[in-house]
């Protein structure tokens, strides 16, 4: 079975496993929906633990992540936790300038976090290609997924104008944070990558042109001795 197809089998078999509601939908225009297993939000790792652990790991395993623990990270970075639509990171004035996608070996999606779903926006690996724009980093060429954070300034800049850029590189920061940390407490590695042509990254994740490609964080199964 081809990879992409083996992953949206695997994420539609998950949430069925985790809820009665997944759906997968396609039509016409619209991107295809991916509705991802619901996460774990009590519980689990302990915060120090997470924090002592933390360490950059750049060598990954060839395996890919299970549609559990890819629901997991996107909860961790940007998820929804109030009924108002408060998400796991802070924002000022909960503007939310934030936009996250997801690098895979089977597709480029991005993420909803009111749905808590993925949107599939082409399908195919575009590893290497992510990878060369971030200056041929090997790391990003083998991580099962890398996870983009992308800014949209305008909707900070409408409330705190010229604070509005400082605002929302600081919140990248958060949510890159609570991956990392996410990633430890799941026994997986990632690395924080700064380092990239903003355009080349820009078009490859086919970002509107009022969207700014922040950060990259490069997520996989250690390889053994990684750290
Ligand atoms: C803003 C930022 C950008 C970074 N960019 C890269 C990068 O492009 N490639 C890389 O391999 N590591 C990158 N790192 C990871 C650092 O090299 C790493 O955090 C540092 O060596 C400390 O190691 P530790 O993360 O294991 O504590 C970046 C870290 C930060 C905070």
């Amino acid at each position: 079975m081809c990879p992409h197809i083996l992953l949206v089998v695997l994420l539609v078999l998950a949430g069925c496993a985790g809820s009665n509601d997944a759906t997968l939908e396609a039509d016409g225009g619209t991107p295809l929906r991916i509705d991802l297993p619901p996460p774990e939000t009590t519980g689990g790792f302990g915060l120090a633990d997470a924090l002592s652990n933390r360490r950059s790991v750049r060598d990954f395993t060839d395996q890919s992540l299970e549609p559990a623990e890819l629901s997991q990270l996107l909860w961790a970075t940007q998820g929804v936790t109030s009924e108002g639509g408060k998400r796991t990171a802070p924002s000022a004035g909960a503007t939310y300038p934030l936009e996250l996608y997801l690098v895979t070996d089977s597709g480029l999606h991005r993420y909803d976090p009111d749905q808590h779903g993925l949107e599939l926006l082409a399908e195919g690996d575009f590893r290497a290609e992510l990878a060369a724009a971030a200056l041929d980093q090997e790391s990003v060429a083998t991580a099962a997924a890398t996870f983009a954070i992308a800014a949209v300034y305008a909707r900070t800049q409408e409330r705190y104008g010229d604070r509005a850029e400082r605002y929302v590189k600081l919140e990248a920061g958060h949510a890159a944070q609570n991956l990392l940390l996410q990633a430890v407490a799941l026994d997986l590695g990632a690395v924080p990558i700064g380092a990239f042509r903003d355009s080349e990254v820009a078009q490859l994740l086919q970002l509107p042109s009022d969207h700014e490609p922040l950060y990259l964080i490069a997520v996989g199964r250690p390889a053994t001795g990684a750290g």
